[in-house]
């Protein structure tokens, strides 16, 4: 029979986290399924206590229940509380305990493209003060960053994230236009904001004309794969990160919490692009 996994979310029918996490069961050699509980949002209450009913080992949380999902669990981890949102559910024999594992998946595919970016000398600059964004900004204080700074278009929204932070980290709050000035102060940007998903889509949040030659340039948007954005940092010198890597590392890490199992990405990440073209 072997092991039950799923995601909620509305729309998710066309996630890409079935196919991801059969892969991982595969490799892991371990039997079982990833089902899609495709969940109309004035039908939440039932069907998550329906879905309690039910033997299943974990499941992902997407949009839109990612902050809804919250007062049906039993246990909420420390970095899941502080961003407030879930996007991993573990079954503990009954007890439902919620897991964000964006912020660190994020990290982890930074990381095992440019090693060295994650350093606290480094200084980096988050475009975007969405959910994405507190995830990633929460992941990089964890991981003792000094200087992360927030560039925003509401700049009410970037400072709600400093709450997320530590007296350690130094965080400076820019508008977009003031963020355009500054991109040689460097070392890695991030964009987070949804400026760009759209198939062929030209925009981005800000141009990169100003940008140091040899700083990364991260995105997390991932269809289209190549973001204008990416492309701009490309023809000003700098090196890229690609957003669907993420979605693959946050997906090994909800999958080591479901199975204490570490499967490696790196050969599924040319794979994943292939689908994603
Ligand atoms: P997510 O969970 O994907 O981060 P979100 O919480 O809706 O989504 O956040 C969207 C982010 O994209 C925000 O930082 C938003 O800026 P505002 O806080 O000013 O709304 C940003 N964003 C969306 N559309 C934008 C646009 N056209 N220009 C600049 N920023 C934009």
């Amino acid at each position: 029979m072997g092991i039950s996994l799923g995601l909620i979310g509305y729309p998710a029918k066309h996630s890409l986290s079935p196919w991801i996490h059969q892969r991982f069961m595969e490799t892991a050699k371990i039997k079982g399924s990833y089902n899609i509980f495709e969940i109309a949002p004035d039908e939440f209450d039932k069907e998550v206590k329906n879905l309690k009913t039910m033997d299943l080992q974990g499941f992902n949380v997407t949009v839109p229940f990612k902050q809804k999902i919250i007062p049906y669990l039993d246990q909420l981890d420390p970095d899941a509380k502080r961003t407030g949102a879930v996007n991993t559910v573990i079954d503990h024999d009954g007890k439902w305990i919620g897991y964000n594992t964006d912020g660190k998946g994020y990290i982890r595919s930074l990381k095992s493209a440019y090693p060295e970016v994650i350093s606290d000398d480094k200084r980096v600059l988050i475009l975007g003060a969405g959910g994405a964004a507190r995830g990633i900004y929460r992941a990089l204080v964890t991981e003792n960053m000094k200087q992360v700074d927030i560039a925003n278009r509401t700049i009410s929204k970037a400072n709600l994230l400093l709450e997320l932070g530590e007296r350690t980290t130094e965080t400076f709050i820019f508008t977009m236009e003031e963020a355009k000035e500054k991109l040689r102060d460097y070392d890695l940007i991030i964009q987070t904001t949804n400026v760009g998903m759209k198939p062929n889509s030209k925009e981005q949040p800000i141009p990169l004309t100003t940008l140091k030659k040899g700083t990364v340039v991260s995105d997390i948007v991932y269809q289209p794969l190549q973001t204008a954005f990416l492309q701009d940092a490309k023809s000003h010198g700098g090196f890229t990160h690609m957003g669907h890597t993420m979605l693959l590392y946050q997906a090994q890490y909800a999958f080591e919490l479901w199975t204490n199992q570490k499967v490696e990405v790196e050969l599924m990440d040319r794979e994943l692009e292939q689908r994603l073209k």
